[in-house]
């Protein structure tokens, strides 16, 4: 069996050594141009031409949680798509997502400000209730996002695209209950994968539907936000910021108005990152479980996107 490795913007000797530790038996290879073709890949931002000359392909395995970049290459048509699931990023992203929340509801960033002037003064506290939390997509992210606010007593609830039951959470689901799911929060969190269905998802008319004083949190995709209308409703008044890790092109230029917004905090693309260690098990025992006819988890349905 052998395993070809094409991961863009990815130092690629520690990948190698560590599939070839996982998987003895397999040929493991950084890919090349005109390179023999191999059963399975595991890939990150792969040229067109890595997919051109390998119609054969069985297995295409993502080290990432999103896979709309990958959709969007012309694929060989009998090969199964995987994703990370999980691999450690959902402790992460819980952290990432509760700090800014936390940040946010606590006025830390005001604090700060305060202690840069020497200034001590303490404000009156926020009432938890007055922040319910929305958080868009349920999946493997989403699902520990809501459970981990949940623990510091935030009113939590969920849309995802099927009806879910999660405790302690309030569920909603499809186009129809978006209005009511988005009526019900104040802070919106960012899970869903980027989809022709949730592409721009986030503009003037959905984020208006926030209650007054809205906090935006993308940590999914940057093409999910209509940039200018966040400026917008920043601008009105009626969201009071966001946190944003993901932007529609990345790096986000110099000259992108995010960088001016003073309500606006900003990450590189980095609430979860992939562990090399942890994604490489996860890799070997999907190509495991691929080669031997078991169902493989984390499969992507290539028509819906996700
Ligand atoms: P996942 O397990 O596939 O979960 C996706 C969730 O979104 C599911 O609950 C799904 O609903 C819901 N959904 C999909 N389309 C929908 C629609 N049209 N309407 C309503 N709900 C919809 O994905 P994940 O592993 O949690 O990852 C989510 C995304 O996070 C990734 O796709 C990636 O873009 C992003 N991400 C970002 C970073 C970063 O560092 N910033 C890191 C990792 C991942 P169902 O449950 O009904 O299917
Ligand atoms: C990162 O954004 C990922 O999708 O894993």
């Amino acid at each position: 069996m052998k395993v070809s490795f094409c991961c863009t913007g990815t130092h690629p000797e520690p990948w190698l050594a560590g599939l070839r530790a996982a998987l003895p038996l397999a040929q493991i290879e950084l890919w090349q141009p005109g390179a023999a073709p191999a059963d399975h890949a595991v890939v990150w931002a792969p040229p067109q031409q890595f997919f051109d000359e390998q119609p054969q392909l069985k297995g295409v395995f993502a080290i990432g949680a999103g896979v709309d970049a990958l959709l969007k290459l012309r694929l060989p048509a009998h090969a199964i798509v995987v994703r990370l699931d999980d691999a450690g990023m959902a402790v992460q992203m819980a952290e990432y997502v509760c700090h800014a929340v936390i940040r946010h509801f606590r006025e830390l960033d005001r604090y700060a400000a305060d202690m840069q002037q020497r200034e001590w003064t303490v404000h009156k506290p926020r009432d938890r209730s007055d922040f319910p939390v929305g958080v868009m997509g349920l999946g493997v992210l989403g699902q520990r996002v809501a459970q981990v606010l949940r623990q510091f007593e935030f009113s939590v609830h969920g849309w995802s695209r099927s009806p879910k039951l999660l405790e302690g959470v309030r569920t909603f689901s499809g186009p129809a209950q978006l209005d009511a799911f988005l009526a019900a929060s104040r802070v919106l969190v960012n899970l869903l994968p980027l989809t022709a269905d949730t592409h721009d998802i986030l503009n003037r008319a959905t984020l208006s539907r926030l209650q007054p004083g809205g906090y935006v949190i993308n940590v999914a995709r940057g093409a999910h936000l209509v940039d200018e209308d966040l400026l917008m409703l920043l601008d009105s008044g009626h969201l009071a910021g966001a946190t944003l890790d993901v932007f529609r092109t990345e790096p986000l230029p110099p000259a992108h108005p995010f960088w001016r917004q003073p309500k606006i905090t900003l990450t590189p693309h980095t609430s979860a990152r992939t562990l090399r260690e942890t994604s490489i098990a996860q890799i070997a025992g999907k190509i495991g479980a691929l080669e031997r006819g078991e169902p493989v988890p984390g499969a992507v349905d290539r028509e819906r996107g996700y």
